[in-house]
């Protein structure tokens, strides 16, 4: 069964800045959902709404199973995860730190080898396994982030910004991660990015968030 989220008439103020206005959006179809728009619209916002990270002021974050609302709480958390562009890394070693994810749900010996193996490779880190995630390059440590998601295996996997401030090689490769995703089909992602061309390139739907609010 799928895991979908609707957005309804959302609304986000910080200090009387009106950042959110009644904003709303469905997305009911596994895919890649990119929204864009200029810098300060609101997306980082949007997105931690959506994770259900913060709270908005009016409005309401639905998650479905199907027609029935999938019930809150930790259930729920597990299900969705948000990357944020500058992920705190812990000093350890790359694979650990892809599975400390799971050591904390409980998932230890074989079966965290073997599925953090298959996500390093997945997102091409096997050769950096044992190094400390803290002397990465940028790129290459967004990717662990992404690894560090990916191994939960999250059903709704928020992206903010991938590829901000990453050099063209580790873009390519994430933009790579991302289509991936998308051919296996079992994950919704929304990602955000300001670059219209990388929104093309990896979108099954691009979204436009204007004056507060998606307007396709
Ligand atoms: N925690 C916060 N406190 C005050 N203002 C905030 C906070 N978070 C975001 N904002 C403001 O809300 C607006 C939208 O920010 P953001 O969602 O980060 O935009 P985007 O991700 O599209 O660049 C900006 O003007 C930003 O300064
Ligand atoms: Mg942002």
């Amino acid at each position: 069964m799928s895991l979908n989220l609707q957005a309804v008439g959302i609304d986000k103020s910080y200090d009387n800045n009106q950042v959110l206005q009644d904003c709303s959006w469905s997305f009911t179809e596994h895919g890649i959902y990119v929204l864009t728009g200029v810098n300060g619209c609101g997306k980082s916002t949007f997105l931690r709404i959506c994770a259900l990270l913060e709270r908005p002021d009016k409005g309401e974050v639905r998650y479905l199973d199907g027609v029935h609302e999938a019930p809150d709480g930790m259930t729920l958390m597990r299900r969705i995860t948000l990357v944020l562009p500058k992920a705190g890394l812990f000093n350890m070693s790359v694979s650990r730190n892809v599975s400390y994810g799971l050591r904390i749900r409980g998932i230890s010996g074989r079966e965290s080898n073997d599925r953090t193996d298959s996500v390093l490779e997945f997102t091409g880190l096997s050769h950096k396994k044992d190094q400390n995630a803290l002397t990465l390059s940028s790129g290459e440590a967004q990717r662990v982030a992404m690894a560090r998601a990916l191994v939960i295996e999250p059903e709704v996997l928020f992206l903010d910004e991938p590829t901000a401030s990453i050099d063209e090689k580790n873009t390519g490769i994430i933009e790579n991660i991302i289509l991936q995703l998308k051919q296996r089909g079992q994950t919704t992602v929304i990602m955000t990015t300001h670059d219209r061309v990388q929104a093309e390139r990896v979108a099954d739907r691009v979204l436009l968030l204007e004056g507060g609010k998606i307007v396709e």
